[in-house]
């Protein structure tokens, strides 16, 4: 029987659901989360306050982001058996592929896994936003062959995390600057992580599970694997002069430009305006090309292929400049990310209906069994 409904080839535009968390005006280039444009949080807003506001649904007042802080620090911590289990993995294995499995294992550590009521839930997305940085920095550490270093309380969740990483708390301006990119960072409605995230949750699966699944969808090339792409071409590409001749290669080869286009996006993706001045802020401060090379690659590419950047071309100058090594761009995407993907689980589970999609077959006819000595 074919099912005539068939969707466009991606699920392109297609409406899958309601959600309240977050509005995409692809056309206009705009985006907010619950009502919140994200110009306006990335200047005013703490990553702590958007995170609250993700998952409880408003700005939270002073004693609730006091509450909030307190929470995020309490469970900064991660189990000893986690940071052995970082210890036991090869130096050169891919920083997501170890991400993902350190989630995973970190399910079986939750001391209230099976408790599904709403304030449960909360708490969880809490530990898991908290753990993962904690995770990260910890083996960045181990992976350098360094010691561990535990998190501090008195550390807002941004600085806490470049504390952990390199010992030395950052300088409040590089500290808010990656603040701001986690809360550029932090929810895009329904691109593919978090679609899997709530394809996992509408199952009645556990949170841990349908972040493991958001990770594993991040981590491909066409989604968040991109910002790794876009800073191993610059560094290819070396200088500004050399942007026009390595982009026709490229061009003439084929190939996909990282760091460009969007499937929703038609003009702007706001969130690349951002980070663009981001780096331009930092190319002041620090010196070098990053964003000279980067804005040529800009130009030429809308230029020519009429084409702009996405979240992930400018976050790239903008992470290396902030001294985070490449293979830990995309884990640093998910560290933020997870909140948007823990709010639409709360969601998914507080309205859920199982995902389950229809495909168009095209296969072979019915046709009966040969037993297997009668096959040519
Ligand atoms: N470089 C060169 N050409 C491109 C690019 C690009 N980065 N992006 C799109 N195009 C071209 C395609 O070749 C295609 O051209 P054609 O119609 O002549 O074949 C046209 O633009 C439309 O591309 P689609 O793949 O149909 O667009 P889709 O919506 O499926 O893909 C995607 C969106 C995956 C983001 C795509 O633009 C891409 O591959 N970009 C590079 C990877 C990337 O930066 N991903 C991060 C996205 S943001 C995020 O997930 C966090």
């Amino acid at each position: 029987m074919r099912i005539n409904n068939t969707a466009p080839k991606g699920l392109e535009d297609v409406i899958i659901g309601s959600s309240s968390l977050t509005l995409i005006d692809g056309r206009a280039g705009r985006l907010s989360y619950r009502g919140y444009d994200i110009s306006d949080l990335a200047e005013n807003a703490t990553f702590e306050e958007t995170a609250y506001l993700l998952l409880y649904g408003n700005l939270p007042n002073v004693q609730e982001l006091r509450q909030l802080k307190k929470n995020l620090s309490d469970e900064r911590e991660i189990p000893t058996q986690l940071v052995e289990l970082l210890k036991g993995f090869p130096n050169d294995a891919s920083a997501m592929d170890i991400l993902r499995t350190s989630i995973s294992a970190l399910s079986i550590y939750d001391p209230d896994l099976h408790d599904y009521s709403p304030d449960a839930m909360l708490r969880r997305a809490i530990r898991i936003l908290s753990k993962m940085t904690t995770m990260i920095a910890g083996y960045e550490r181990i992976r350098n062959g360094a010691e561990v270093i535990p998190p501090r309380a008195d550390l807002d969740h941004a600085s806490n995390f470049l504390y952990m990483m390199r010992g030395q708390v950052p300088e409040p301006v590089v500290a808010r600057i990656y603040d701001k990119c986690l809360i550029i960072h932090a929810d895009h409605e329904l691109n593919a992580s978090t679609f899997a995230a709530r394809v996992t949750a509408s199952t009645l699966s556990d949170v841990y599970s349908a972040v493991t699944s958001a990770i594993g969808a991040l981590k491909g090339p066409l989604h968040g694997g991109a910002n790794e792409g876009v800073m191993e071409m610059l560094e290819e590409i070396k200088v500004p002069e050399n942007a026009e001749a390595y982009l026709k290669k490229v061009f003439s080869e084929k190939k996909r430009v990282m760091g460009f286009g969007h499937r929703v996006y038609k003009t702007i993706d706001p969130r690349a305006t951002i980070l663009k001045s981001l780096s331009k802020e930092l190319a002041t401060k620090n010196g070098g090309e990053w964003f000279e090379i980067s804005y040529k690659l800009e130009e030429i590419m809308r230029a020519e292929k009429n084409l702009s950047p996405n979240v992930d071309f400018y976050a790239a100058s903008v992470y290396h400049m902030l001294g985070i090594p490449t293979y830990l761009f995309t884990p640093i995407f998910a560290a933020s990310r997870v909140t948007g993907w823990t709010a639409h689980i709360l969601e998914q589970y507080s309205d859920n209906r199982l995902i389950r999609p229809r495909a168009d077959y095209l296969g072979h006819p019915p046709r009966k069994y040969i037993p297997l000595t009668q096959r040519k």
